[in-house]
């Protein structure tokens, strides 16, 4: 039994030990055109998915989806989500692609989380993936707009549907900018 001890707690020390070698000799690889291993994918995955549901607070959507909230949430969307998270007229965006985790598109795949994930996600942010924290910037009422808009983008109403089209100037084809020198 002793001779089993020892063996055991020096076999975790090695893999301790191993793991922190690899890592701090720059072994492990960070880009994010490479796909991460599944490993890695599954557990960093599971644990994003495990910490929300421990910590995201039991608390329920304070707001009804009418017209003003959508609208609301669907400028906020607009605003500060839309580049990363795409449009119902671009629902592929560039960062979605070339981020790693990829973001999540969600004019291709609506949120399905419970609001009150969804709501400690956008205030807090996911750590080591492109997704911010906004705690600082939106406020409760603002933060619930847009888990309100997340859980409706199937259904929206026209009014907000208009806040998403993007700037006509965005989609007619602009000169191409004078050529300046100095
Ligand atoms: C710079 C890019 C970027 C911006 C801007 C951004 N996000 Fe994200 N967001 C991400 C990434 C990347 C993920 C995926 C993280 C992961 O898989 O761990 C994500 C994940 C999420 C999730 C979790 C979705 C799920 O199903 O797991 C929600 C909800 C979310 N974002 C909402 C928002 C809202 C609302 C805004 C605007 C206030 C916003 N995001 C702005 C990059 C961004």
């Amino acid at each position: 039994m002793r001779g089993f001890l020892i063996g055991f707690i020096f076999a975790v020390i090695v893999i301790l030990g191993g793991t922190y070698y690899l890592l701090k000799q720059g072994y492990v690889d960070f880009n994010a055109d490479h796909e991460p291993s599944h490993t890695e994918m599954h557990l960093a995955m599971a644990a994003v998915d495990a910490s929300t549901d421990r910590n995201a607070p039991q608390v329920k959507n304070p707001l009804t989806a009418n017209e003003d909230t959508l609208v609301a949430g669907a400028k906020l969307f607009m605003d500060h989500c839309a580049s990363c998270h795409g449009l119902p007229s671009s629902p592929d965006t560039q960062f979605g692609k070339s981020f790693n985790p990829p973001v999540p598109q969600f004019f291709k795949e609506a949120p399905d989380m419970a609001e009150n994930q969804n709501f400690y996600i956008i205030q807090h942010g996911i750590r080591w993936s492109g997704m911010p924290a906004w705690s600082g910037t939106l406020n409760d009422t603002q933060t619930w707009q847009l888990v309100t808009f997340l859980s409706n983008t199937e259904k929206l109403p026209p009014a907000a549907q208009k806040e998403l089209e993007p700037p006509a100037s965005a989609t007619a084809a602009a000169p191409p900018p004078a050529a300046t020198k100095r």
